[in-house]
C-alpha cells in the first residue's frame, strides 16, 4: 500500500497521481501550497532504481508532498547519444514510486516542456561549471540539464528539490544556477546508492554485458584508492590521476577523465586545506559511466 494512504494527510490522497498537463500540475500544487504544505521535487529521466527512490524518500523527510518527474530530456542528449535507446519503463517506475509513498508523478509530453521544440527554447548556461569535465566530453549537455531543470522548477515551484551526489557536477551546476538566478528553491543532495560490489546504480548499467558488468567495480575501487592516497597526505594530484587512469585501463575501461578537483567548484585544487572530490567518467562497452568520491 502506498505510504501516502497510511500517513493520514489530507489533500492529494492515496497512491501516486499521474499528471501530464501543466495546468493540472499547477492547480493541484497551488492548492497544496495554499494549505501550507511544502512541496519537494525529484526530477528524473525514469527507469527508476534504488538511487532515485532514495531521493524520493529524502523528499518525504523534507516536505509534505513529493512530486517526482519523469522526462527523458531530448535537449541534453548529443546527436550520437542514447536518447532513442534510453530505457523507458513507465509502469514499473510508477509501481516503485508507489512503494516509497511518492504523491505525484509529473510526466509531461515534450510539447509541454518545449512548445516550439528544444532547439527554439530559451536556454540556461552555467559558464565554467557547465564547460569542464562532462561538459567538455558532452558539449551542450549541461545547457540541456540546466534549461530543463529551470523549466521544471518554474512549473512545480517546489520548496526543495532533491538530486543525487552521483552526478556531482550536475548537482553543483544546479546549485550555481539557483544561486545566480536568485531562485528560491532549496537544493538537497543525497549520497550515491551503490550495488553490493560498489558499482553506482545507474540506468546506463543496463547497457553492460554480463562480462562488462564484472569489470565495472574497477571504477569505485580506483576512486577508493585515490581517496585513500589523498587522505594519507598525497599532494601530487597528477600522480593520483595517473594511477586512476592506469587502474581503469588495466580493467579494460576507457577512461574519459579521472580528476582530483576542489569540491566547491570543480576547479583544480590549490590550497592544501581545500576539500576535494575525485571524479571519473569512463567507457565500458556501450556505456559511459560516471562516479565520484568526496575526500
Ligand atoms: P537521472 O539520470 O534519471 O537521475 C535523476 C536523479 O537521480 C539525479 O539527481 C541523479 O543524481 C540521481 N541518481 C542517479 N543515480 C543515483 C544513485 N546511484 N544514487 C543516488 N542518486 C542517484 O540526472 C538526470 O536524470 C537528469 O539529468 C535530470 C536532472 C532529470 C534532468 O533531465
Amino acid at each position: 500500500m502506498p505510504a501516502s494512504s497510511s500517513s493520514g494527510r489530507d489533500g492529494l490522497g492515496s497512491g501516486v497521481r499521474v499528471v501530464r498537463d501543466l495546468d493540472v500540475l499547477r492547480g493541484v500544487l497551488d492548492a497544496e501550497r495554499g494549505a501550507h504544505r511544502r512541496v519537494a521535487l525529484v526530477p528524473t529521466m525514469g527507469n527508476l532504481h534504488d538511487g532515485h527512490l532514495a531521493l524520493v524518500r529524502r523528499g518525504r523527510e523534507l516536505a509534505d508532498i513529493v512530486v517526482a518527474t519523469i522526462f527523458v530530456n531530448p535537449f541534453q542528449f548529443g546527436v550520437n547519444e542514447d536518447f532513442d535507446s534510453y530505457p523507458r519503463t513507465f509502469e514499473q517506475d510508477l509501481a516503485r514510486l508507489a512503494e516509497v509513498g511518492c504523491d505525484m508523478l509529473f510526466a509531461p509530453h515534450a510539447d509541454t516542456v518545449y512548445p516550439h521544440g528544444p532547439d527554439a527554447i530559451t536556454r540556461v548556461e552555467v559558464p565554467r561549471l557547465g564547460d569542464m569535465l562532462c561538459g567538455e566530453s558532452r558539449p551542450g549537455f549541461f545547457r540541456g540539464v540546466a534549461t530543463v531543470v529551470h523549466i521544471l522548477f518554474n512549473m512545480a515551484q517546489p520548496d526543495v528539490a532533491v538530486f543525487g551526489n552521483k552526478d556531482y557536477q550536475q548537482l553543483l551546476l544546479i546549485r550555481r544556477m539557483v544561486a545566480d538566478l536568485r531562485m528560491r528553491v532549496r537544493i538537497e543532495g543525497v549520497a550515491t546508492v551503490r550495488e553490493a560490489d560498489g558499482v553506482a546504480m545507474s540506468s546506463r548499467n543496463a547497457y553492460l554485458s554480463a562480462e562488462e558488468r564484472q569489470r565495472a567495480p574497477a571504477i569505485h575501487r580506483a576512486l577508493l584508492a585515490a581517496r585513500d592516497a589523498l587522505r594519507a597526505g598525497e599532494r601530487d594530484h597528477k600522480r593520483v590521476q595517473l594511477q586512476g587512469y592506469q587502474s581503469l585501463a588495466h580493467a579494460g575501461l576507457i577512461p574519459d577523465y579521472f580528476q582530483v578537483r576542489r569540491a566547491s567548484d570543480l576547479e583544480p585544487a590549490v590550497q592544501p586545506d581545500d576539500a576535494l572530490v575525485v571524479l571519473v567518467a569512463a567507457r565500458l562497452g556501450n556505456a559511459r559511466l560516471i562516479d565520484n568520491i568526496e575526500v
